[in-house]
């Protein structure tokens, strides 16, 4: 894909990698687009403007309180219009300061305008990367719905050798031509998800629930909006903010969740269950707080299977579940799959450090009823979610189906 007619905006900041911006710019430039570079005050440092300057053809941004620029809000209405914004590299700083919302030059001012995709290419030192307050800044910047390439491992300017290196040009390139021209292989279908846990009340102030953080769910329904679908989310309670655009529909209960399950599936093409149901609920919840130090007794009663309902009634649409296992993770999801009638189930093993409940990552196995079975490996919740659509695209289309039922 050419990149004629695209109004880009890269941004460079101060890491010994800024040399390598000049590349990716001449790259841009060649294959057709047309980039405004602003440079952070440390880029200077390593690579002057007037070589960004020659190769764009354009001024160079980099001082937002310039007496002598007129250009400032012009600069900002750019950020507002262009197709994309590349920050490359990206240093730890800038990452935390785009996480946090801080505009305290000229490029972070531009990403607070930026209404268009934003790619960040960081590099750094492998520590850097690893340290938990980056780590922390780029699942901020993924979920706000940044792009953050994941930097390659190898020699590092340090001397050391690890993960921060900046990331070959092809390879951003690719990247950008992805965000450019996003994949909208789930427009016309409509995607009922489930995410979070479901409380069970025992009295007004205590309840049953589990460890999910919704956030696995709440992953589908992003990477669901974004490839063109139409979604309903409904979640038990969770501390995430439900993605813009999508119907959203809060439930605390498993009863409730199943009233809206019932009531919203007779649109979905897809299900699918990633909430954690609570699998059983008190007989008889108490009206008013339970008092004492003494032992006390719940009498539980199973809550009902929405996922095996949703299943029995016959549905046309294509029906995923989830299993949280702690052992023997492929038989008993195997055996989860026929029992409940699914079309796909997506098992993860709980007893894993890093991934399932909670985690930012996951790693799942995908059982179809057809017989065939997919590992993935450990990878973001976003990219574990694309997966996942993008195999029951394929099983839909009889592409991966193995054998038929
Ligand atoms: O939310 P996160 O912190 O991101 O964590 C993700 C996750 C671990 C919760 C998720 O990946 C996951 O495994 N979800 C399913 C958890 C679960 O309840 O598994 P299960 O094996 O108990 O249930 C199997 C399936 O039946 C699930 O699709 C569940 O939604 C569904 N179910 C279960 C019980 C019930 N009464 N009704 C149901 O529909």
């Amino acid at each position: 894909m050419s990149l004629e007619g695209r109004e880009l905006i890269l941004g460079v900041t101060g890491s010994i990698a800024a040399y390598k911006a000049v590349y990716l710019l001449r790259e841009l430039t060649r294959l057709g687009a047309s980039v405004s570079v602003c440079l952070s005050e440390h880029a200077r440092e390593f690579v002057g403007a007037l070589t960004f300057r020659t190769l764009s053809g354009r001024p160079v941004l980099s001082n937002l309180f310039d007496p002598q620029s007129t250009d400032a809000v012009e600069h900002v209405a750019l950020a507002e219009r262009c197709h994309a914004v590349v920050v490359a590299p990206a240093t730890a700083n800038v990452l935390a300061k785009a996480a946090h919302g801080i505009a305290d030059d000229f490029l972070t001012t531009l990403l607070l305008a930026a209404r268009a995709p934003v790619l960040m290419v960081p590099a750094m030192d492998g520590g850097m990367w690893d340290h938990p307050a980056v780590a922390a800044n780029v699942v901020t910047l993924r979920r706000r719905g940044v792009t953050v390439l994941e930097p390659d491992t190898g020699a590092l300017a340090s001397g050391q050798s690890g993960k921060g290196r900046f990331p070959e040009v092809d390879d951003i390139v690719e990247a950008l031509r992805r965000l450019l021209a996003p994949v909208r292989d789930l427009a016309g279908d409509r995607l009922l998800v489930t995410a979070g846990p479901t409380r069970e009340p025992i009295d007004p102030v205590r309840y049953i629930s589990n460890r999910s953080s919704g956030k696995m769910g709440y992953g589908l329904a992003v990477a669901a909006l974004r490839r063109g679908a139409e979604v309903t989310l409904i979640s038990g309670p969770t501390a995430l903010t439900p993605p813009p655009g999508a119907v959203f529909v809060p439930v605390q209960t498993a009863e409730d969740m199943r009233e809206a399950v019932l009531q919203h599936l007779d649109r979905a093409t897809i299900v699918v269950k990633a909430a954690a149901v609570a699998d059983y609920r008190t007989k008889q919840a108490s009206s008013v707080k339970i008092k004492g130090k003494r032992d006390l007794t719940l009498e539980l009663t199973p809550n009902p299977d929405i996922l095996a309902e949703v299943a029995a009634r016959g549905t046309t649409a294509f029906v995923v579940g989830f299993a949280a296992e702690t052992h023997d993770v492929a038989e008993h999801a195997r055996a989860k799959l026929e029992s409940k009638g699914i079309d796909l189930l997506v098992a993860n093993d709980v007893s894993q450090q890093g991934i399932g409940f909670d985690a930012e990552d996951n790693e799942v196995l995908l059982l179809d009823r057809w017989g065939g079975t997919r590992e993935l490996p450990r990878m973001p919740k976003a990219a574990v979610a694309d997966a996942i659509l993008s195999h029951v695209l394929g099983l839909r289309a009889g592409i991966t189906r193995k054998t038929p039922a």
